[in-house]
């Protein structure tokens, strides 16, 4: 097994409905460590360049808008297989099609306020987490 990290959001619905605590229960739960923390609200420009892989897709600007319609929390988690395992205490995208027990079948509202992000790669986390947090604001615990 592999010690990894990986990159959260708790996405604005999630913050709305005061649900931070039990994302990060549930994340926490599974073996998951926060390693780094900060809640902001994302700009137009940060958003777009966040999810510039979907540029082209027809939910984009829609998305943008959603996510900057309140403030988010971003995370940095490390664990072993932290990736797959955040993917797994997460659930599939779209709410209706997660499994039972993953936070968004339990608390998603749909697939676009789908309550959390998380990276699908190793890769991608290193860029994710790169995009929004410095060294030193990334505290690995050991
Ligand atoms: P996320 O993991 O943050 O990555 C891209 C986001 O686009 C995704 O979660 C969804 O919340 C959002 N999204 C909105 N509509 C769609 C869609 N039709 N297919 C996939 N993702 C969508």
């Amino acid at each position: 097994m592999a010690l990894e990290r990986t990159f959260s959001i708790v996405k604005p619905d999630g913050v709305t409905r005061n649900l931070i605590g039990e994302v990060v229960r549930r994340l926490e739960s599974a073996g998951l460590k926060v390693i780094g923390s900060r809640m902001v609200r994302l700009t137009k420009a940060e958003a777009e360049g966040f999810y510039a892989v979907h540029r082209e897709r027809p939910f984009f600007n829609d998305l943008v808008r959603y996510m900057t319609s309140g403030p988010v929390v971003l995370q940095v988690l490390e664990g072993e297989n932290a990736v797959a395992k955040n993917r797994e205490v997460m659930g599939a995208t779209d709410p209706k099609k997660a499994a039972a027990g993953t936070i968004r079948a339990d608390l998603a509202e749909s697939i676009e306020a789908n309550t959390v992000h998380g990276s699908d790669s190793v890769e991608n986390a290193k860029i994710e987490i790169a995009y929004f947090f410095k060294d030193g604001q990334v505290c690995p615990r050991g």
